[in-house]
């Protein structure tokens, strides 16, 4: 099953990720350590799997009885909100500094990680092969990566069969999580799990469902573009091609600048932390030892919230709405100003402002604002954007309301695509769905290599909390 060496030299990578991590809090450079072994993959797997299983029981035996997080009536009421309760390896969210993958920022991943070209977006083939190892591959690694992905890339065709079954009216999100349960009958997890694999082999099965979905993705998400807006016109994977510019062609653009786009853009919405809905949704299924397959379409079905990835659909449409009511008055200040206030008067929120932890400006979205700043600085959407930054912010400041009123990743990614002629709104958390399991399916495999248990937090009653808390409080006070 592992005989392939995309596998093998990410697998010994991954295997190393623990004495990685332990360096990079000892301040050294995660960059000066490589992977490399000529031991078999299952002996070091072994080994280091032990290894991890001991290091985190002697974690726990330390400091297993100390407090991480609390959590108020508030935070109960809340959304739970900055409550610390659960652990995530793959990426971590600084209020201030944003998104750090395996302990680097996104400046750092687009200087260190491998791209197409010198100089170019990374690849996020190789940003897969950081969130699973802890470590910057190599140009060869991942070549090896890439080539292992496009050898799992082609769709078998009862899965083409039940996404071209499906109605075009239906969200293209439904459609793509439809084509995602399309495939869980190939769970290579589930097959063993029904075997009776030893508790210490699933993360390999994990692993080994996580690269085939997430090679088969651009196609499904392809699918579902060419059928809901194409009217079904599909066109072939080219399976020598990086999954990015094999999605666009298969989207059917002809573009370099756009994959270069795709590449950047499939990269930063990889991962968040472990809290978000759609991470911490396929955290939570795959904790009952539901596949890979179950786990990530449960995560895609909470991504397709407004309140979460929807929500780069609804900033493009509400920016087009704004240039509607300019009704051919140049953007200023001060009419943007305006527009602003009639929308958060008018109930609604500002789509692509404001975050449940971030507290400046996403750097998602400056590194999409660098982007159009090279590639598209005059596009008239975009120079909207622009001075909507230079808004917004203020707005919300003033009405007092939002914990952060700076813009998120949602605020630029559909000018983007919209600039390379993906005009179609609905079709684009589809795309933040493709990079998403990058992060999220390689935290799930972490998840079985530490035999991370079903999740079940507790609950009470709003009458527990008043017999339990309020008369208490009452029968002190007396
Ligand atoms: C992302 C988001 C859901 C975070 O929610 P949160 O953690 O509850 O945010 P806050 O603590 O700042 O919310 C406090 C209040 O400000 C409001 N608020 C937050 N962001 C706002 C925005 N962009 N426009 C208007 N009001 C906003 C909230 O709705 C809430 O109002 P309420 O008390 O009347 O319910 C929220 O900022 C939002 O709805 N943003 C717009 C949608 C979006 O861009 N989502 C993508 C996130 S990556």
């Amino acid at each position: 099953m592992y005989s392939r060496v995309g596998v093998q030299s990410l697998s010994c990578a991954f295997s190393y990720v623990w004495k990685q991590q332990r360096q990079v809090l000892n301040n050294v450079s995660a960059r000066s350590l490589q992977s490399s072994s000529n031991a078999s993959l299952k002996e070091i797997l072994e080994q280091k799997i032990g290894e991890m299983r001991e290091e985190v029981a002697q974690v726990r035996h330390a400091v297993g009885n100390q407090v991480l997080g609390t959590c108020t009536v508030d935070q109960a009421y809340g959304g739970m909100r900055s409550v610390k309760a659960m652990t995530y390896e793959t990426s971590l969210l600084d209020p201030n500094e944003g998104i750090r993958f395996r302990g680097y920022s996104i400046p750092e991943c687009q200087k260190l990680l491998p791209g197409i070209k010198q100089g170019g977006e990374p690849l996020p083939e190789s940003l897969l092969f950081l969130l699973l190892t802890g470590e910057i591959p190599s140009v060869q690694q991942v070549t090896a990566l890439r080539e292992e992905l496009s050898s799992r890339a082609q769709l078998p065709d009862r899965v083409k069969k039940t996404l071209n079954s499906v109605s075009p009216s239906l969200h293209p999100m439904a459609q793509f999580s439809i084509g995602i349960l399309a495939m869980q009958s190939d769970s290579v997890f589930a097959r063993e799990y029904a075997r009776g694999a030893p508790k210490n082999k699933w993360w390999e099965y994990c692993l080994e469902d996580s690269l085939t979905l997430i090679a088969r993705l651009p196609q499904v998400a392809a699918i579902v573009y060419r059928n809901t807006y194409y009217q079904g016109k599909q066109l072939e994977a080219d399976l020598k091609l990086d999954m990015s510019a094999r999605l666009t062609k298969m989207m059917g653009f002809q573009n370099p600048e756009f994959d270069e786009l795709m590449r950047l853009y499939l990269t930063i919405h990889a991962d968040h932390e472990g809290g978000n809905v759609s991470a911490h949704s396929v955290r939570l299924v795959g904790s009952a030892l539901s596949d890979p397959f179950l786990s990530f379409s449960a995560g895609m079905n909470g991504l397709a919230g407004p309140l979460h990835g929807l929500a780069n659909q609804n900033v493009l449409t509400w920016l087009l709405q704004v240039k509607e009511k300019l009704g051919g008055q140049a953007p200023t200040k001060e009419n943007l100003t305006k527009i602003c206030w009639d929308t958060l008067n008018s109930g609604n929120v500002i789509p692509g402002f404001g975050h449940a932890v971030l507290r400046r400006t996403d750097p998602r979205y400056m590194c999409q604002r660098e982007f159009a700043l090279k590639h598209l600085p005059n596009d008239e959407i975009f120079q909207l954007v622009s001075l909507l930054y230079e808004v917004v912010p203020k707005v919300l400041s003033e009405q007092g309301k939002v914990s952060n009123p700076w813009p998120n990743v949602d605020a630029h990614s559909g000018t983007l695509l919209r600039y390379y002629g993906v005009k179609e709104m609905t079709f684009y958390t589809v795309l933040f769905g493709v990079s998403r399991a990058l992060g999220t399916l390689s935290s799930l495999v972490w998840d079985r290599a530490l035999g991370l248990p079903i999740e079940r937090p507790k609950s009470v009653t709003t009458r527990w909390i008043k017999e339990n808390l309020v008369h208490k409080a009452a029968s002190e006070a007396k």
